[in-house]
């Protein structure tokens, strides 16, 4: 078993309010450290804010705000959102605090006395309404003029001063590296993505500077007072600077490497290739694990398109939770498409989810043993100590290493499938069982112990939905009248048979989840 585990989501850019593919990330980790958590695994959920650059500061402007005033609007934007979603980071990192300010100018003049930071001139176009810098390759040079790819409109020449890191010396050894661990990129098809692009391609090195006469909003180069630093050079060190990197703290030395950066595969490239290069620079650990999730897409007039700012389709997480509740919204993102392929969100396909395997599998299991519970144990539980031995209960025992496997491994598709298959077996066995024949012939005590099983189904069920759906499993074991909470139980005690006490009174509660109509 791992000793410790450290998980780390992007940190998000602070030019718009989150949206539900911000949102999908922060749950997955959320869910994957909760599981750590449970297992008893000294566990560190690490997520933040990106609030450099001149996205931003342009963001801002437009909103007419002091750039920092609007930051600090938007990065509490973002902490409310995990609040309400039930995501709980141990730390909300943000690129504006002076803790990763110090770090990042640590970083930048070690390299920089090390000779892996150095100056060089740079020409390329500058679109000036865009603020753009452009390189030869990205220029329209189609017609008379050089023309800014995005607006179309005349760019002019420019030669800047700028700072480089060698990511080129660096390629052979990370090539090498990759080859030498296989998980190290995950999915399988990221991993190849990555090793076929550095062994095709010759890594240019990375301009990690900015001149401040074109705009201010980013950390100063502590050796060249005329720049600042490239925003993605900044945010990647956030995974460090939020332990306390570089002071040799007790959280560094626990928890680097980190176990997971879980990203989109978006943003691989920066996580792939920039930053264990920057780390081996560094002389630090690799991270063992990125993994690199799909994208949820918009149905666009019949064809799917990413969600995105600057597209305006937006789906708003808030307007989801208010309309299904957060469990739902959990449990869909993760159990509808694997992490790692893209999705399309749409309304429609929640509430099937929805009315299938909640209303229909897991509510109505969790209505009907309670409902019998009331009715037929009018005295409260009978416990029967030994565990049985038929199917349901040989089922719900192997959740035991198929759940930790899989959502120990961010597979929480196979891992909700598997729940859900003891789900449907246990709402099988109440029609083969037939208690209410049970009842009807007087056979009582094949009645209570038949409650006995269920109701211990409905409490191991309970503690394997958790990481993904907090308070519905919380709100199961109350309705079981169990006082302690999962998390405390830990995940070896969930499966320990007879955690059901002897004379516990049931009552029915109305359904968890009501069955709701599609709309057109
Ligand atoms: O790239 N589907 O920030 P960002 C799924 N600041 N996930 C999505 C998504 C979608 N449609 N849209 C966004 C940045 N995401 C940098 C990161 S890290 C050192 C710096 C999620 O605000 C996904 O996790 O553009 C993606 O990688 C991230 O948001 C990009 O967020
Ligand atoms: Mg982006």
């Amino acid at each position: 078993m791992r000793s410790k585990f450290y998980i780390t989501t992007p940190i998000y850019y602070v030019n718009a309010k989150p949206h539900i593919g911000h949102s999908y990330t922060n749950i997955a980790a959320d869910a994957t450290a909760r599981f750590f958590r449970l297992k008893g695994v000294d566990t560190f959920f690490l997520t933040g804010t990106d609030e450099h650059g001149q996205k931003v500061e342009k963001a801002a402007q437009e909103a007419g705000k002091p750039t920092q005033e609007f930051v600090d609007e938007l990065a509490e934007k973002f902490e409310h959102l995990w609040d309400t979603l039930d995501v709980r980071p141990d730390d909300f990192i943000r690129t504006t605090e002076p803790r990763h300010v110090k770090a990042v100018q640590y970083v930048l003049q070690y390299l920089y006395d090390k000779g892996d930071i150095y100056k060089d001139s740079y020409s390329g176009w500058y679109c000036v309404p865009c603020e753009t810098f452009w390189t030869e390759g990205q220029v329209n040079t189609e017609g008379d003029k050089p023309r800014c790819p995005d607006c179309g409109r005349e760019v002019d020449e420019l030669t800047e001063e700028n700072y480089f890191f060698r990511l080129s010396k660096y390629q052979d050894w990370l090539i090498d590296y990759i080859k030498k661990h296989p998980d190290f990129i995950k999915p399988e098809g990221r991993y190849n993505e990555v090793l076929r692009f550095l062994e095709m391609e010759k890594l240019n090195d990375l301009c990690i500077s900015r001149p401040k006469a074109r705009f201010s909003w980013g950390i100063d180069i502590p050796f060249s007072p005329q720049h600042i630093t490239y925003v993605w050079f900044d945010a990647l060190i956030n995974y460090i600077s939020a332990l306390g990197y570089p002071e040799e703290t007790e959280k560094f030395k626990k928890f680097w490497p980190a176990d997971v950066h879980l990203i989109g595969k978006d943003i691989l490239r920066q996580h792939a290739i920039y930053w264990p290069i920057m780390l081996h620079a560094l002389g630090l650990e690799i991270p063992y694990q990125i993994f690199a999730h799909g994208w949820w897409l918009v149905d666009s007039k019949g064809s799917a398109e990413k969600m995105s700012k600057s597209k305006g389709n937006i789906v708003d997480p808030y307007a989801m939770v208010e309309d299904f509740g957060v469990d739902v919204y959990r449990y869909f993102l993760l159990r509808e498409i694997p992490l790692g392929v893209d999705g399309v969100f749409s309304y429609n396909s929640i509430v099937h989810r929805y009315n299938s395997d909640l209303a229909n599998d897991l509510g109505n299991l969790v209505y009907r043993v309670l409902s019998m519970a009331e009715k037929y144990l009018p005295d409260g539980v009978e416990v029967f100590e030994e565990r049985p031995k038929n199917r349901l209960v040989e089922s719900l025992f192997e959740l035991k290493d198929k759940v930790d496997l899989e959502f120990s491994s961010l597979n929480f598709y196979d891992g909700l499938s598997a729940i859900w298959e003891v789900v449907n077996l246990a709402n099988k066995f109440i029609e083969e069982e037939q208690p209410w024949t049970m009842r009807k012939e007087g056979r009582f005590d094949d009645l209570k112990r038949f409650m006995y099983i269920l109701l211990e189904t409905l409490r191991i069920l309970a503690g394997c939905i958790w990481a993904v759906m907090p308070s519905t499993a919380e709100k199961i074991w109350a309705q079981l009248g169990i006082e302690e909470e999962i998390l405390e139980v830990g995940w070896e005690n969930i499966f320990v048979w007879g955690g059901i006490k002897e004379g516990t009174r049931i009552e029915k509660y109305p359904p968890l989840f009501p069955r709701r109509e599609i709309d057109d």
